[in-house]
């Protein structure tokens, strides 16, 4: 980037020029102002469409080709924020010139709501905000929202063996993004989710002002810890409280094709998964395969995927105990520090560099995906399970991940966080459509499966409302167009799925600390007079 010419003296020249007329555009004129309200490195920060860099800043973080192909809407200008200033000068200009803003973190924003609107924007972009502090005396760490799960897990790691935190499973997830929508991962029967163990944030307000957990209030960091980012200001860091890991653990994987009894494995799991000692976490993962040499045909393929805390031969004994016909062996577990667990959960093989956590794509991902989400609250039955994947393998692209609740969801009050979903859930899936087409036939040809198949599962899930969860945004819910004219009634419909009772008090949060609205997208809180 540094060999490329700086646009900005061409830019800022024409802007000086411009601002002296009376007509200039509100690009131009939030420009003009972001150099007056930021710090003089400003101008490194900035890229317009004119810049050779814009296409490749924009796509170094969007993990979803449905919104970074060529028709897919594009910024105004990128701010990549390099100091606080620049941020708050993004804030204040973009709200003074009609601007909306998009906040990006680390980009897996479901619906690519963290980089592309309909309406004109600006995307700010926080990944130089990427450093990780921790202290273990005090046993906590200020992660800044640009940093990933990846380097949070990383820095811990190189100060402790036996300290981790809650959080998801995909190392190039951002804190930004994924801590405001609850986040969660293996480790949250044990110690609940992200925003369970968040003490501390700073956040850049709608008047550009900078505020931590005391100088904004209790109601504010409440709606921050799982309302969504997007909706209330920036997050510039948090401070989470790092959690106890045995210096060892133990994982595993058993896969069970449909003709190998996974019926009756995945039937026991939806009885057991929540009951089990909190220290033992199974995710079960469903995915189409081609079949074994006497069904030539499509099949499922089950994948019990477990972290425990402690040695295998304790674990042996728990699930032998509670879940004996899934013939766990000791030859199918293996031990290894907490940190090697991220890896081998996220499909590393054994053996890859810690450093590994580190990576991010070098190049934008070429495949397109749609997330949805669901909840169980009572044993799905043997022959739904059946009709369930029997439609899977005729779609061929859905996939999905079952996720066990109990142990510490089961503790903390629904209305602890503004994340609703604790007691009486028995699991969380989520749906995932990927497919590698261009354009927007394909891409409606496997929206739709994902939708069918999203129709199909109604009977077996929650309802009233059919609840969701927000870090696995899905438009399909209820969302405005155009997203600069926020609906009550469309919000209502979104944020009872996400929040349930805690929608209210979100609304109420926001309309003392965001009352014109200006930090909104189409799935944000509104405002009471909206
Ligand atoms: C491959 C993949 C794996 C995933 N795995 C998990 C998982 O294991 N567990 C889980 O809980 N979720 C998971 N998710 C969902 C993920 O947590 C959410 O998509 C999350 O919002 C991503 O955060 P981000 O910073 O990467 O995304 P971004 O797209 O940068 O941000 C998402 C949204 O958050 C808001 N936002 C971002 N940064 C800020 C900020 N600094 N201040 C205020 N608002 C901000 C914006 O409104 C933005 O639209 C996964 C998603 C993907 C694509
Ligand atoms: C929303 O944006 C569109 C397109 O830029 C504009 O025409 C419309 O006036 C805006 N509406 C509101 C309520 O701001
Ligand atoms: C394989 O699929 C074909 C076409 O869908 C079907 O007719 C046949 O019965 C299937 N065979 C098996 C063994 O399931
Ligand atoms: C599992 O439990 C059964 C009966 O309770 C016992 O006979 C068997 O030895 C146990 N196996 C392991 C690996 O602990
Ligand atoms: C954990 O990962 C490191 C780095 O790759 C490796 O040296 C070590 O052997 C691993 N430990 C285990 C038990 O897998
Ligand atoms: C999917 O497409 C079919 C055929 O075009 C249509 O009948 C069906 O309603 C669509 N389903 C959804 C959920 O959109």
């Amino acid at each position: 980037m540094s060999t490329i010419k700086p646009l900005w003296f061409v830019l800022s020249t024409l802007i000086f020029l411009l601002s002296a007329t009376s007509d200039s555009s509100p690009l131009e004129n939030f420009l003009h102002c972001l150099s007056k309200h930021s710090s003089p490195s400003i101008t490194k920060a900035i890229y317009t469409p004119q810049n050779p860099s814009f296409l490749s800043i924009l796509h170094m973080h969007t993990y979803n080709h449905r919104f970074s192909a060529p028709t897919a809407p594009k910024p105004l200008a990128i701010v990549t924020a390099l100091d606080e200033s620049h941020v708050q000068g993004t804030v204040v200009c973009a709200k003074s010139n009609g601007i909306q803003i998009r906040i990006r973190s680390g980009g897996h924003d479901c619906e690519g709501l963290s980089y592309v609107s309909d309406v004109p924007f600006v995307v700010l972009d926080m990944f130089h905000f990427g450093s990780v502090d921790v202290d273990i005396e005090s046993g906590t760490a200020w992660a800044e929202s640009g940093a990933t799960l990846g380097d949070v897990y990383y820095h811990i790691s190189e100060k402790s063996g036996v300290h981790g935190f809650p959080a998801g499973v995909c190392p190039t997830v951002g804190a930004g993004g994924h801590f405001s929508g609850g986040g969660y991962g293996n480790l949250m029967r044990k110690y609940g989710l992200s925003v369970d163990n968040i003490i501390d944030a700073k956040l850049v307000d709608v008047n550009g002002n900078i505020l931590d957990r005391k100088s904004m209030g209790e109601d504010l960091f409440w709606a921050i810890r799982g309302g969504g980012g997007g909706s209330f200001g920036v997050i510039l860091s948090w401070k989470i409280k790092l959690v106890y890991v045995t210096p060892k653990v133990t994982v595993f994987k058993v896969m069970r094709n449909l003709e190998d009894g996974a019926k009756g494995l995945v039937y026991k799991w939806q009885l057991i998964a929540t009951k089990l000692h909190d220290d033992l976490f199974i995710r079960v993962m469903h995915d189409v395969v081609d079949g074994t040499q006497k069904a030539k045909n499509k099949t499922i393929k089950v994948t019990f995927i477990g972290l425990f805390l402690g040695k295998s031969d304790q674990m042996l004994s728990l699930v032998n105990e509670s879940f004996p016909e899934l013939g766990l062996k000791q030859s199918d577990c293996i031990e290894m520090p907490w940190i090697n667990s991220t890896l081998y959960w996220f499909n590393y093989p054994i053996g890859t560099p810690i450093k590994a956590l580190l990576d991010v794509p070098k190049e934008p991902l070429s495949y397109s995906f749609k997330t949805m989400s669901d909840y169980v609250k009572r044993p799905i039955r043997k022959s739904a399970l059946k009709s369930m994947w029997k439609l899977m393998i005729k779609s061929e692209s859905v996939r999905m991940e079952w996720n066990p609740y109990g142990g510490k969801m089961h503790e903390i009050s629904p209305s602890e966080t503004p994340f609703p979903h604790r007691a009486g859930n028995l699991f969380l899936i989520e749906y995932l459509t990927t497919w590698g087409q261009d354009g927007v036939d394909a891409a409606n040809r496997y929206l739709n499966i994902s939708r069918s198949f999203y129709e199909f599962m109604t009977p077996y899930v929650s309802h009233s409302p059919r609840e969701a969860f927000l870090n696995y945004r899905d438009l399909d819910i209820g969302s405005n167009f155009p997203s600069n004219a926020t609906n009550m009634n469309i919000a209502q419909s979104y944020g009872s799925k996400y929040f349930k009772g805690n929608f209210k008090r979100l609304v109420r949060v926001k309309s003392k600390v965001d009352p014109e609205n200006f930090f909104r997208h189409e799935q944000s809180i509104p405002p009471l007079s909206h």
